[in-house]
């Protein structure tokens, strides 16, 4: 019997260990496989004979049934604090201020900065080692007891590492935290099940730890991490916070990354500045930075409001989501006659911009969220993305919320409105509709297309508007006492206009290709199209009668391939570009992209490998692309040429698979007409 607890007890040691090493330190030290089989021989072990059975058993990860009468509840000897919040710099200054006031202390203070972690917060409890209780925040006093759900959390010690003594009671208190991918593939699973998707990773780890059933915790990617303790009755020995972390990740817990400490508060900010660059790169969200005297002493001596500590500030993120209300569903037309639902909102303050339009993408979109006009929404605005409608806030509903439907005449041009089998969008497709002419002209005028300087979208609706545009060819017959009539438009402006328009008429292929506004065609694709061909005859030949040429070409698929033979398939389209042609517009084939467009390498995609010994491969790579080519990393059936050195890999293998070329250094100097010149 004795030899089973043994064995049952070196059993628990090693997994503990192992668990640690793997989740906490990534870095493991024996494979799953036989992770697994410990595992399951303890399992055996502990069901056979269940009077050796222990609540810190590494068996009990898996998660449990749920208690029969909900969580219990606890409450707690020492709250758990909320924190005060600082705005802005000035916040943070006057927060400094009160603390050096109250020590009655000029000097500097020294601070420790930690990311302010977004997750739900819980306190764990040891006692001599083992985890006894784990418990929501609560209301601070009193906490859930929801020991059952964080033994399933692996970053979770359910003994302490290293070595004894312990404190005899340890108030471990951190944030469950989800990780950004963690939380993308979790919604990914249920949107498949069509179960509800949580709204963002804190929501989902929150939610995920109220789960009365463990084991469907279990299941959900949380960790956690420690950034401080709560009750450590006698001497820890420790002074300050930072030293408490270290601890912390010495007895086994992930502690906050990218902490800072001795710094005085114009350190505090300066670090502010560099977390907000580095929050997207965070693997969890972060929603700002916790500022904390170092000096536990200090930080005993300031004590506590009833709310928050006297010694610890917040300094969060500017918010990228608010709240609104949806007063009325617009309905945009775009450049290519796509209908774009717009919801109209109430006026909303995000993180400093006033906010009254968010985007609903399309009519499916607006199913699936359920979004109805009236309803109460989440609005997300990051970076200078479009705002966008997150979610219906669904408590919020009275019942008065109408239901949006699409119209089926455009709400411009009244002509009809199309949504075509396999397409989310819906299009007007009258060509002619004033919006369409309005955003093509805009596009055509824009920065990576002609570049016409004072040509900006005011001016354009007004232009459409009074009929003086119509066609891109008619901005190179706008005269500058044409242009005076318009509002806002003096007569040293028109001038500078139709200056700017007659420079723009020179324009180069690529510029040429992206400003025509052939649906999926960008400004990469436009470079690869005036990479590839010598001219735009040249292209819509191809593209009308060999659009195998096209799709041969490394980055163009059949849906771009698709596209462009529509483009110049259509005869109005070709009108176009004649008319242009016509009114001046001369198109730059550069002598370079002649120069490449003759050499055979033009528009062919290389494969290097192995030792070349001519030359470093950058600059192979430099040849190559100079001669109009491409150098890709991995071989497909859209490789042209693989060219080997010495002891190439196994990239050649599949080159002779697949029957493509293979070439040496040579072949390739000689393809690029430069073999006399190198020798
Ligand atoms: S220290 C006495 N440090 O923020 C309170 N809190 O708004 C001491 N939080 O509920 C808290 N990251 O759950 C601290 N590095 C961090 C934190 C952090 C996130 C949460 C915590 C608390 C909330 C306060």
């Amino acid at each position: 019997m004795t030899e089973i607890k043994k064995r049952i007890e070196m059993l628990r040691e090693k997994l503990h260990r192992h668990n640690y090493l793997y989740y906490v330190k990534d870095d493991p030290e024996i494979s799953d496989a036989e992770y697994d089989r410990m595992l399951k021989e303890l399992f055996d072990l502990e069901a056979r004979y269940p009077q050796f059975a222990s609540p810190d058993s590494p068996t009990n990860r898996v998660g449990a049934p749920p208690p029969p009468g909900g969580f219990e509840t606890l409450r707690r000897a020492e709250p758990m604090l909320s924190l005060g919040n600082a705005f802005n710099d000035e916040d943070l200054f006057e927060f400094d201020k009160r603390v050096r006031r109250q020590i009655g202390t000029k000097e500097h203070i020294t601070y420790i900065a930690e990311p302010k972690l977004d997750g739900a917060a819980v306190e764990l409890v040891y006692e001599n080692g083992g985890l006894s209780v784990g418990t929501t925040r609560g209301d601070g006093v009193t906490g859930e007891i929801i020991t059952d759900n964080l033994k399933t959390v692996r970053t979770v010690p359910l003994r302490l590492v290293g070595k004894p003594p312990y404190p005899p009671l340890l108030e471990v208190r951190g944030e469950v935290v989800m990780s950004k991918q963690g939380f993308e593939k979790l919604n990914a699973e249920r949107l498949k099940k069509g179960e509800p998707l949580f709204a963002n990773p804190r929501n989902a780890a929150a939610g995920s730890l109220r789960q009365l059933d463990s084991r469907i915790t279990a299941s959900r990617p949380l960790d956690f991490i420690a950034y401080g303790v709560g009750r450590v009755p006698g001497d820890w020995g420790l002074e300050t916070q930072h030293e408490v972390l270290e601890t912390l990740a010495s007895l086994g817990f992930v502690v906050t990354p990218d902490v800072r400490w001795g710094l005085d508060i114009q350190g505090a900010v300066d670090y502010y500045r560099i977390l907000e660059k580095k929050r997207s790169r965070f693997p969890y969200e972060i929603d700002g930075m916790v500022v904390k005297v170092d000096s536990l002493a200090v930080q005993r001596a300031l004590g506590a409001t009833s709310r928050a500590p006297r010694w610890a500030i917040a300094y969060k993120f500017a918010a990228s989501s608010e709240t609104s209300r949806i007063l009325a569903i617009d309905v945009q037309v775009g450049r290519t006659g796509a209908l774009t639902p717009v919801a109209v909102l109430e006026p909303v303050n995000i993180g400093g911009v006033t906010v009254s339009r968010a985007t609903l993408h399309n009519e499916d979109e607006i199913r699936r969220k359920d979004i109805r006009i009236g309803d109460t929404v989440l609005v997300q605005r990051a970076g200078d993305v479009i705002p966008e409608v997150v979610k219906v806030i669904e408590s919020k509903r009275t019942g008065n919320e109408t239901i949006f439907r699409m119209p089926d005449r455009c709400p411009v041009c009244a002509g009809p409105v199309v949504r075509l089998a396999g397409e989310a969008v819906a299009r007007c497709v009258n060509a002619a509709c004033p919006a369409q002419v309005k955003e093509r002209i805009k596009h055509f005028a824009s920065k990576g297309a002609f570049d016409i300087d004072g040509l900006g979208d005011k001016l354009v609706e007004q232009l459409v508007e009074k009929n003086m545009v119509g066609s891109y060819a008619d901005i190179f017959t706008l005269t500058a006492g044409e242009l005076e009539t318009l509002e806002r438009m003096g007569g040293k402006s028109a001038q500078n206009l139709v200056t700017a328009i007659e420079k723009s008429k020179n324009i180069d292929f690529a510029r040429f290709l992206y400003a025509l506004g052939i649906p999926h065609v960008g400004e990469f694709v436009a470079r690869i199209l005036a990479a590839s061909f010598p001219d735009i005859r040249n292209l819509a030949d191809a593209a009308v009668n060999d659009s195998g040429r096209l799709e041969a070409i490394e980055g163009i698929g059949p849906v771009v391939s698709g596209s462009i033979k529509g483009f110049f398939a259509n005869p109005e389209n070709m009108e176009v570009i004649k008319s242009l042609l016509e009114h001046g517009v001369t198109i730059r084939y550069t002598s370079k992209q002649k120069q490449r467009n003759d050499s055979p390498v033009a528009g062919k995609s290389f494969v290097l490998t192995g030792t070349l010994s001519g030359m470093p491969r950058a600059r192979v790579r430099e040849l190559i692309e100079n001669a109009g080519g491409k150098v890709t990393g991995s071989v497909s059936s859209k490789t042209d040429y693989v060219v080997a050195g010495e002891n190439p890999g196994s990239k050649l293998e599949r080159a002779r698979a697949l029957g493509i070329p293979v070439i040496d250094e040579n072949g390739l100097l000689e393809l690029l007409g430069e073999k006399t010149a190198n020798k």
